[in-house]
């Protein structure tokens, strides 16, 4: 099995597992307790138009604040004060990702359900799972990275490219993950907006078991 780490988009067709810590990985991991379905889309009108269109909840980001007129952020904490049938979300990275992805199968990981979502994608994967970090913008964000390291650890493989192998490596101490995902730009970006909860959230690990799949524009859990 191969396994190898991109940054803002998949370049494979296999299998990859989509990797935001902070925060929509998390929020949607969290959002499927208690929603059947989510959307996820990477443009604020087309969200809109769609939770209209199917009368649902509407969670989303831009610089990680709540977007006005929507009913909540891009929270794990706050979406658990919400349930239906179906969440359209959008966020600044995550979700844009997830929409322009092209491998067959697409996961959601994160630190609190990535030994699931590491022993799915073994599970689904033919011969290569990909880890997309999600990135800020295009640009690298430290708690991806390490996040992908954790995943990466329960895979416990085989044929890790050399940055997979760097992201293993660096995962391998989880006070110095925490210190430096504490420490991220994006963890001060979210303080700065009262949103530290959120961060301390993410960082729970392996707290659930759902895997959430992408498919035709859909995410739900994997059975
Ligand atoms: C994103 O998709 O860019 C995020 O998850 C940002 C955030 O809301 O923290």
């Amino acid at each position: 099995m191969r396994i190898s780490l991109s940054l803002d988009r998949s370049y494979y067709e296999d299998l990859s597992i989509m990797v935001d810590a902070l925060r929509a990985s998390t929020t949607i991991i969290t959002a499927l307790e208690s929603f059947k379905t989510i959307i996820p889309v990477k443009e604020i009108g087309k969200a809109e138009r769609l939770a209209k269109k199917y009368n649902t909840i509407l969670a989303g980001e831009r610089g990680g604040a709540k977007i006005d007129g929507f009913d909540t952020g891009n929270s794990p904490l706050d979406i658990k004060n919400f349930q239906g049938d179906c969440l359209v979300l959008t966020t600044t990275n995550g979700t844009r990702i997830l929409e322009d992805t092209i491998s067959s199968t697409v996961l959601v990981g994160s630190f609190i359900n990535a030994e699931a979502v590491a022993s799915k994608a073994k599970e689904l994967s033919k011969n290569h799972i990909e880890l997309v970090m999600a990135g800020v913008n295009g640009e690298f964000a430290i708690e991806d990275f390490l996040c992908a390291g954790e995943i990466i650890t329960y895979l416990n493989d085989e044929e890790l490219d050399e940055l997979a192998l760097a992201a293993l490596m660096a995962s391998n101490d989880r006070k110095k993950v925490d210190d430096a995902v504490m420490n991220s730009n994006s963890s001060r970006g979210l303080r700065e907006l009262g949103l530290e909860k959120d961060v301390e959230f993410s960082l729970n690990r392996n707290i659930y078991n759902t895997v959430p799949i992408y498919k035709d524009g859909f995410i739900k859990a994997l059975k």
